[in-house]
């Protein structure tokens, strides 16, 4: 039973008054139990059954709730500078997928990779999560397109998820692209998804949520909405990637199903914004791919400002947004999306954790949920997020466990 002291400042993560206000314990102290806090609050009021506990040292610094990723295209094979250069010489993206890059050459190599290939790079880039605080990732599949493809990257996740400290939550995203078989016959594959994948995902426990891409260039409308009813009655919860390069009423599909989130919604438009507002729909925010792309990002001010939750993620891809550093994003959400500090900072911690659903094990730090937070090497959120470093983060503690600690 650990307790964690000499806490300059812990955040709950926990926001009654709005998302723009933090709440703040000065001197603060932790404890917690296996994987389970049992006890947050000031120092001084420590119950006298811990004051005899193992101590850990915050050092001084500034506890927050552990970093939850909620989206993210963890495993594929290769990457795309090549494409990273195109764009900068003017190629589109959606140019670039015509011409048979994107997405689809990611697939290949994908499938091409070999299981353990991509279960090192998946923990690779996992443990440098770790270090910037990050205890739970959303992980979609998406690169297979096929049925045994999807299912290797879905029980790939499984694999990853039996052996970490870090929550991860597995999604479906089989409607990413039409795959090059299904070139002539995407009614064919959209019945694929619907009759094959979506059913043998869901019996088999290997995802949380069903997700597409609503694009004119990958699923239009009628189809996401086939597809997302499919898996919300195979229990799978409805997630779209919506808006992102043209306003194609996503965000309204997504209130329409009941969807847990629409993300992107860099074209999200006004009729989006309150029908997602009406249905509870978290708004997950991306500003690595607006950044990527070149392209206005979404308006997080409007929709925050019409009582929309906005989370913030990487949508971490070898396309659109090549970087799984959360912390960075966080500060371009502050940034080029006009959010504040404590905005974004619930975006990514309780915000997020609704955004895959599991708003009642992570997210907050308070007893009864799950040992995860960070600390940071900073005099408060505001000037975390201010002076963007490599790295801020001395100590990830992960269901009770500390998955990273700096060298002091
Ligand atoms: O979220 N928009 C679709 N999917 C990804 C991009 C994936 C890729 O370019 O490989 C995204 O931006
Ligand atoms: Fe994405």
């Amino acid at each position: 039973v650990p307790v964690l002291h000499e806490i300059r400042s812990l955040v709950t993560g926990r926001h009654p008054e709005g998302p723009g206000r933090l709440e703040c314990i000065p001197d603060a102290a932790v404890a917690w139990e296996g994987e389970t806090l049992r006890w947050v609050g000031p120092a001084g009021d420590l119950p006298t059954e811990w004051r005899d506990a193992p101590r850990w040292s915050a050092g001084g610094g500034v506890v927050i709730p552990g970093l939850v990723d909620c989206h993210t295209h963890l495993a594929f094979g290769g990457w795309r500078a090549d494409e990273f250069e195109a764009r900068i010489l003017g190629k589109s993206y959606l140019e670039i997928a015509a011409a048979g890059g994107g997405i689809l050459s990611t697939v290949a190599k994908t499938r091409a990779a070999t299981t353990a290939a991509l279960l090192a790079r998946c923990r690779h880039h996992l443990a440098a999560m770790a270090r910037l605080g990050v205890t739970t990732i959303e992980a979609k599949s998406g690169y297979g397109l096929s049925l045994e493809h999807e299912l290797r990257l879905l029980e790939l996740y499984q694999a990853i998820a039996a052996d970490t400290r870090q929550h991860i939550v597995p999604t479906l995203l089989a409607a990413h692209l039409v795959p090059p078989e299904f070139r002539e016959d995407r009614e064919g594959y959209v019945r694929l998804v619907i009759d094959r994948i979506i059913p043998e995902a869901a019996r088999r426990g290997l995802a949380r949520f069903c997700d597409v891409f609503v694009e004119e260039r990958a699923f239009g409308l009628p189809e996401a909405r086939r597809i997302l009813e499919a898996g919300r009655s195979a229990g799978l919860q409805p997630k779209l990637h919506a808006d992102q390069l043209s306003a194609g009423g996503g965000a309204e599909l997504a209130a329409d199903v009941g969807a847990c989130s629409a993300d992107h919604l860099e074209c999200i438009s006004e009729t989006g914004i309150h029908r997602m507002r009406a249905a509870g729909v978290v708004a997950v925010s991306l500003p690595f791919a607006s950044l990527y792309l070149g392209v206005v990002p979404l308006p997080a001010r409007r929709l925050l400002d019409a009582g929309v939750p906005v989370a913030v993620a990487t949508d971490f891809n070898p396309g659109s947004a090549p970087s799984y550093h959360l912390p960075m994003a966080m500060t371009l959400a502050c940034t080029l999306q006009r959010m504040t500090p404590a905005e974004v900072l619930h975006g990514a911690t309780t915000v997020a954790a609704r955004a895959v659903g599991l708003e009642d094990r992570i997210g907050t730090l308070e007893a009864g949920k799950s040992a995860d937070f960070a600390v940071l090497d900073a005099e408060s959120v505001e000037h975390w997020l201010y002076h963007l470093r490599d790295n801020a983060c001395t100590l990830t503690v992960a269901r009770g466990e500390a998955i990273w600690r700096a060298t002091p």
